[in-house]
């Protein structure tokens, strides 16, 4: 069971580089939470910026020490996307994972997640979460992709206090699986969850012009599995650029 330590502040550059802080002046232990009202520079995976209005979304970081093989990097992803579909479901609203690191409404993108691990000796001993979950937020600038926020789907204010605390316990149960080493239940419960399991769908890799096919599953070691014609295709995130 995880013992959560929140630090609130107003403004921060990214929850995620203030976890780092901590932990590099030492004094960060498991559940230590970082919440911020407003990014200046929140950051997203790869180059991306994340972007939210003051005082209106869930900006969050979360350490953990899951100690499990580097290989099973995946499974840190998969235990807290479900852990964020868990709590969505507890204010009545369906929601799925979009791999490799969104969660979704329908057809838009609620939140996502930026995981960042710390490896030693092929074990990965340090997991920082750092989650942007839109709340509260109606409008979004132009250049965002599809955005959604819970209130659309509420019409009414979600207070962030009250979802912090349901997410926390959620992830508190998710990553008791983890630590059980259900592995392959983790793995099951994620692809049951998934965005457009079993459909068609278009994606680019570096080397092809676009192609589609099925979209199978997503394998415990993170790659997407995708069915064009006779043959089934793997592929790492990184590897590939879907069109959904
Ligand atoms: C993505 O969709 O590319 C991931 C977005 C992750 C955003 C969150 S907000 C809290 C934490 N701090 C950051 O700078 N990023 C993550």
């Amino acid at each position: 069971m995880l013992k959560y330590q929140t630090y609130y502040y107003q403004e921060v550059t990214s929850t995620n580089s203030v976890l780092k802080e901590k932990i590099r002046f030492g004094n960060a232990s498991e559940g230590t939470v970082i919440l911020a009202e407003y990014q200046t520079s929140g950051r997203g995976r790869g180059k991306n910026r994340w972007e939210s209005e003051p005082g209106k979304n869930l900006l969050v970081s979360i350490l953990f020490f899951p100690g499990i093989m580097a290989g099973r990097f995946f499974l840190l992803n998969e235990f807290i996307s479900l852990a964020i579909v868990d709590a969505i479901s507890g204010f009545g609203i369906d929601a799925c994972v979009k791999w490799p690191n969104d969660v979704y409404l329908k057809d838009k993108k609620v939140a996502g997640l930026l995981i960042e691990n710390s490896i030693t000796s092929q074990e990965i001993t340090q997991c920082i979460a750092g989650i942007g979950l839109n709340l509260n937020q109606r409008n979004f600038p132009a250049e965002i992709p599809n955005p959604v926020s819970l209130i659309h789907h509420l019409d009414r204010e979600t207070e962030r206090q009250q979802f912090l605390d349901i997410l926390l316990d959620k992830l508190n149960q998710r990553y008791g699986q983890l630590k059980a080493e259900k592995y392959s239940g983790l793995n099951t419960e994620y692809n049951t969850r998934l965005y457009k399991l079993g459909e068609q769908i278009s994606y680019f890799t570096k080397d092809t012009a676009l192609q589609s096919g099925i979209l199978k599953e997503v394998s415990e070691d993170g790659k997407i599995n995708i069915q064009t014609g006779q043959s089934e295709k793997q592929f790492l995130f990184g590897e590939i650029e879907l069109i959904l």
